[in-house]
């Protein structure tokens, strides 16, 4: 089995940066080298401050960069001396052609396969790092060997899903429940570069974490775990709706729920919405694979669960609308929060966005404060409708003369204000609007403040003002 001293990965964003500083620290002996298109990115990675904000991660940078970490734009140099090379570049939805708005746009993975062929004059072993659609690892393999003008260079491909979430990357990194190596577990080469890198993991990650498999298994596992995962995140919306409806609690019945061993009491917190960058898109490309393989019943089920989604957001923005008396054209409302949750400064497809649009469209002014977001990203999330936004540096700016707070994300920060001085400075009656469940409802409307807060029964008032 090869003993592995240099690893490249091809792409330094969410996943790569923090994967591959985890590598080197934990791995001394290895010479880590994650690269790079964007030149911004590679700057920002070489300076004090890290082109993305997740709790821990600068320590881990600063601890090996320069040692055993590099961060460089030499793709090709990188690949050039590297026995192992990680590919953790994005896969979004394709947004034109064939299976638009649903499949996996692997584009940038083609390009970093085509580099790597052009550039390998010595067996490697390719890890797919990045979320692919099955049976990827087939395609991958024909252009890198149709693209290497040696013959006799080996590629070996491995599947190595990434199971981090934003926010605990370095937590999630450095004590994961499980790492997942697909490869070719059939064959004695396929085997040996599944063993190498289990052998990287094994200078921290037990080994009877390190689970293997064949790489199709591989490969779908990661998107049946994000499918998963976002299902019950729309599972407890769904009851959220009906709670509302009903006088039942939601925070009560996932407690209640949640201590059934075979149910377990994690993500089962009702919200606006799930964000970030996978959920709906994994999802979307899962339902398409089924939908490719004819199989429309399994599509359509785990459609459904993006469906209750947008659902969600769409009630929100309902709800604010006809609780403070179906108008809310001119009146200023706080946005607390536009990460697509906390400890992250990243807003791909955050509720936000579309609760945002949702209220623009019957002609809010939006004052939003997030402590992560800047506004130049705002801007570019909410293009086309910043003469109805306003960006705040402090939530007490946000809020002064605001007619209402939407809690749109759950950061830690939001709990500690003095909510009776937010009052005061408010216009009255002062609506909150809590998308996280993270106030102290009962100390809020002892203040004064109307609640609405999802999934918990309706205050009278708003009901009154729903007609109801
Ligand atoms: P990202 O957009 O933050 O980073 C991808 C990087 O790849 C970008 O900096 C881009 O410039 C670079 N890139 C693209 N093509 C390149 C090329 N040919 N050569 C060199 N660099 C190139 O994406 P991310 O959030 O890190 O996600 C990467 C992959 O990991 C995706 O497939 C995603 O689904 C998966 N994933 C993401 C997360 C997450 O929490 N973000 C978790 C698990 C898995
Ligand atoms: C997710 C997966 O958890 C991770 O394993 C995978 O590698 C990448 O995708 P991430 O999107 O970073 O991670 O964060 P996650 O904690 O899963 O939250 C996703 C969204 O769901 C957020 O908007 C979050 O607020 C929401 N959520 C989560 C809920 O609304 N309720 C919950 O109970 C849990």
């Amino acid at each position: 089995m090869v003993k592995i001293t240099t690893i490249c990965c091809i792409g330094a964003g969410y996943v790569g940066g923090p994967t591959m500083a985890m590598i080197a620290l934990k791995c001394p002996h290895i010479k880590v080298t994650v690269v790079d298109i964007s030149q911004p990115r590679i700057d920002a990675w070489n300076s004090d401050e890290l082109p993305i904000y997740e709790p821990g991660l600068d320590e881990v940078v600063k601890a090996c960069r320069g040692k055993n970490l590099f961060f460089s734009t030499d793709v090709a140099g990188a690949i050039r001396e590297s026995q192992m090379i990680f590919v953790s570049v994005n896969t979004p939805t394709k947004k034109t052609g064939l299976g638009s708005g649903k499949a996996a746009d692997l584009t940038y993975w083609e390009s970093a396969a085509r580099t790597i062929a052009a550039e390998s004059k010595d067996n490697k072993i390719i890890v797919e790092k990045s979320t692919v659609p099955v049976r990827t690892a087939e395609a991958i393999e024909k252009v890198l060997k149709r693209n290497c003008s040696d013959a006799s260079v080996q590629f070996d491909i491995l599947s190595n899903p990434e199971f981090l979430a934003e926010g605990t990357a370095i937590s999630d990194l450095t004590a994961p429940d499980r790492v997942l190596i697909g490869g070719k577990i059939e064959n004695e080469a396929g085997q040996a570069a599944v063993d190498a890198l289990a052998e990287v993991y094994a200078n921290w990650v037990p080994k009877n974490q390190i689970i293997t498999a064949n790489l199709w298994s591989a490969e779908l596992s990661k998107l049946a775990a994000n499918a998963f995962l976002a299902q019950r995140i729309s599972s407890i919306n769904a009851m959220s709706a009906l709670c509302e409806a009903t006088g039942a609690d939601v925070a009560q019945v996932a407690h209640s729920i949640g201590t059934d061993s075979r149910i377990g009491p994690k993500f089962l917190n009702a919200s606006v919405g799930f964000g970030g960058s996978c959920f709906q898109k994994d999802i979307l490309n899962l339902a398409y694979i089924c939908e490719c393989h004819g199989l429309k019943e399994v599509a359509d089920y785990w459609y459904s669960v993006v469906g209750m989604n947008d659902y969600q957001k769409s009630r929100f923005v309902r709800r604010v609308v006809s609780a403070m008396f179906n108008t809310i054209r001119n009146k200023k409302i706080a946005m607390l929060g536009f990460a697509f949750k906390k400890d992250t400064g990243d807003t791909r497809e955050t509720p936000a966005i579309d609760v945002g649009k949702g209220l623009i469209e019957d002609g809010a002014q939006l004052a939003i404060y997030d402590p992560q977001v800047k506004e130049d990203q705002i801007a570019y999330d909410m293009e086309g409708m910043m003469g109805n936004i306003t960006c705040y540096k402090t939530a007490k700016e946000a809020l002064q003369d605001a007619h209402a707070v939407t809690i749109m994300t759950e950061w830690d920060e939001f709990k500690s204000y003095d909510w009776k001085e937010i009052y005061d400075v408010m216009q009255k009656p002062a609506f909150v609007f809590d998308g996280r469940l993270i106030l102290d409802h009962d100390h809020l409307r002892e203040i004064g403040f109307i609640v609405y807060a999802l999934g918990k029964p309706i205050d009278p008032f708003i009901k009154s003002a729903e007609g109801a």
